[in-house]
């Protein structure tokens, strides 16, 4: 069993990983390589990294949701946003318009999101949903469903590099955090999410169908203290 001095630590796997690219740099600058074709995806900025992503889902048949759907609703909004939004799937109006939360939930998410106190723009944050096709008859995505689609929400978030994201639900939460808990004990904090945090709230399709005060303060809560995250992560 290695001791503790031998054991390797994030830090020394970093600094050899370091020797290693600098011994790779030195060998072909000895070689005369004199420039780096830095042209690869990896390099991409986020709006041109999206548009490729959501070039290559065109025509998708990996999970039966295909079978369903008008349009693949990939997201919309800010590339470089630092709140990203992330809904359970597309409706009828989002299948027909191939936009995110553009029916009557979406008119309420607008509204939760310029509410007092929060403040947000639909253009200045990025909006997706954890499936891109319509769920028929909007049941629920399928566990299936969204394990297919979680790779394409995870390269979206590669690309954005949010600094919170907003969890809408209890489908896209528990997706997103790998939990069973209910959206009724995950919500009112903050989870950590990667170098993101990640503030779960009601859907909005909820809060319409449960007008009453109780649930819409407490979404206005969750929503106030992912303005204060974002503050916060982005005076860092
Ligand atoms: N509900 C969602 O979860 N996403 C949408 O895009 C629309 C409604």
């Amino acid at each position: 069993m290695p001791d503790e001095a031998s054991t390797p630590t994030a830090a020394h796997e970093l600094a050899e990983a370091v020797a290693g690219l600098a011994a790779t740099l030195r060998f072909h600058r000895d070689l005369g390589v004199k420039d780096l074709p830095l042209e690869g995806r990896y390099l991409l900025e986020p709006d041109d990294a999206l548009r490729a992503q959501e070039a290559a889902l065109q025509g998708c048949r990996r999970c039966k949701l295909c079978e369903g759907r008008a349009t693949i609703v990939f997201g919309a909004g800010n590339p470089r946003a630092d709140l990203l939004v992330i809904g359970e799937g597309p409706g009828a109006d989002e299948d027909a318009q191939g936009l995110p939360f553009v029916g009557r939930a979406g008119q309420l998410l607008t509204r939760m999101l310029a509410a007092r106190g929060v403040g947000f723009t639909r253009d200045e944050v990025y909006v997706t949903n954890a499936v891109k096709c319509r769920p028929p008859g909007n049941r629920n995505p399928e566990a299936e469903e969204l394990a297919t689609c979680a790779p394409f929400l995870a390269a979206q978030l590669r690309a954005i590099q949010p600094k919170v994201v907003l969890a809408l639900g209890s489908v896209a939460t528990q997706a997103l955090l790998r939990t069973r808990e209910p959206i009724g004990k995950l919500r009112g904090r903050v989870h950590p999410f990667g170098a993101a945090v990640l503030i779960p709230t009601f859907h909005p399709a909820f809060l319409l169908r449960n007008p009453g005060d109780e649930y819409k303060r407490m979404a206005w809560d969750d929503l106030k203290l992912a303005r204060r995250e974002y503050d916060s992560r982005r005076a860092r």
